[in-house]
């Protein structure tokens, strides 16, 4: 699968399925626009991807910042001259409940990053994925499809139930243009989403809640991103792809 004269932005690539994500489109030839807050480990997987493939343009910033977005846009098509993939990859979670009043601050958190930002750099990226013919791929969660493992991640099963309405009604609005939007739903990766979001646990311990008795490696992740994002997927619009060793069938 060859990503050579196509321009890639993905969010989130300083780490886990992001940063998987650029370094798998860097070495299928890609030029690749790689967005983060944390500089020390943007860099780093920017080597990474130039060790692979083209070098990377490092944009350092905040998805949910409205500046921020528009920036990022503007400075991937300055760049590289277009966009041709949009992968919606940043998100987070943070642990919040009903019962104690802890659930809005968790919601507004979450919701900034793994909502209203996947809008807004969809909306912003759409005038030039409409020049390429192009695509997005939104990264959604196998939590959006079932109830939350734990009572205080309800915020973040709602956000990632609210992205996939997203896919399918981007994917309608922007069909008339040519313009395909999907998601990928991962269950369990090994990346350090659990220690970002201050949650006390080990992705080991969900080995067993898997029919597949396994965890993913985030470049299982990256491999269905790129096929969705590829030529071979071009009848595939508003779908959501489960990549989950088989968890929601043992739930
Ligand atoms: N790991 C899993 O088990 C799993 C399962 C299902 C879905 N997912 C989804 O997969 C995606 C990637 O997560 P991951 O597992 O790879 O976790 P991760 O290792 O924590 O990576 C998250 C990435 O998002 C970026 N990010 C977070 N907030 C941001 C912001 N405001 N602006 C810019 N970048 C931001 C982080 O970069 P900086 O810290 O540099 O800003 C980091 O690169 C997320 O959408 C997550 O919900 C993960």
């Amino acid at each position: 699968m060859s990503f050579a004269n196509k321009v890639v932005l993905v969010t989130g690539a300083s780490s886990g399925i992001g940063a998987s994500t650029a370094i798998l489109f860097s070495k299928e030839g890609a030029n690749v626009s790689m967005v983060g807050r944390n500089e020390t480990k943007l860099r780093n997987v920017a080597e990474q991807c130039a060790a692979v493939g083209n070098k990377p343009l490092v944009i350092i910033a905040d998805v949910s910042n409205d500046n921020d977005a528009k920036r990022i846009i503007t400075e991937t098509v300055d760049t590289f001259g277009k966009l041709d993939i949009l992968v919606n990859n940043a998100g987070l979670g943070k642990p919040g409940c009903i019962a104690d009043g802890s659930i809005v601050e968790a919601y507004d958190v979450i919701f900034k990053v793994n909502v209203r930002a996947v809008m807004q750099l969809t909306s912003l990226a759409t005038p030039h994925l409409i020049k390429t013919k192009g695509n997005v791929v939104n990264i959604s969660s196998a939590a959006a499809m079932t109830t939350p493992i734990s009572p205080d991640s309800l915020s973040y099963y709602v956000s990632k139930a609210a992205l996939d309405h997203f896919t399918r009604g981007a994917a309608l609005e922007l069909s008339s243009y040519g313009v395909r939007v999907n998601s990928v739903n991962p269950g369990p990766v090994f990346t350090d989403f659990l220690d970002n979001a201050g949650i006390n646990a080990k992705f080991e311990e969900l080995t067993n809640r898997t029919a597949l008795n396994r965890v993913s490696q985030p470049e299982e992740i990256a491999n269905m991103i790129a096929y969705l994002a590829g030529d071979n997927a071009v009848g595939i619009t508003g779908s959501t792809f489960v990549v989950d060793n088989g968890i929601l069938l043992k739930k």
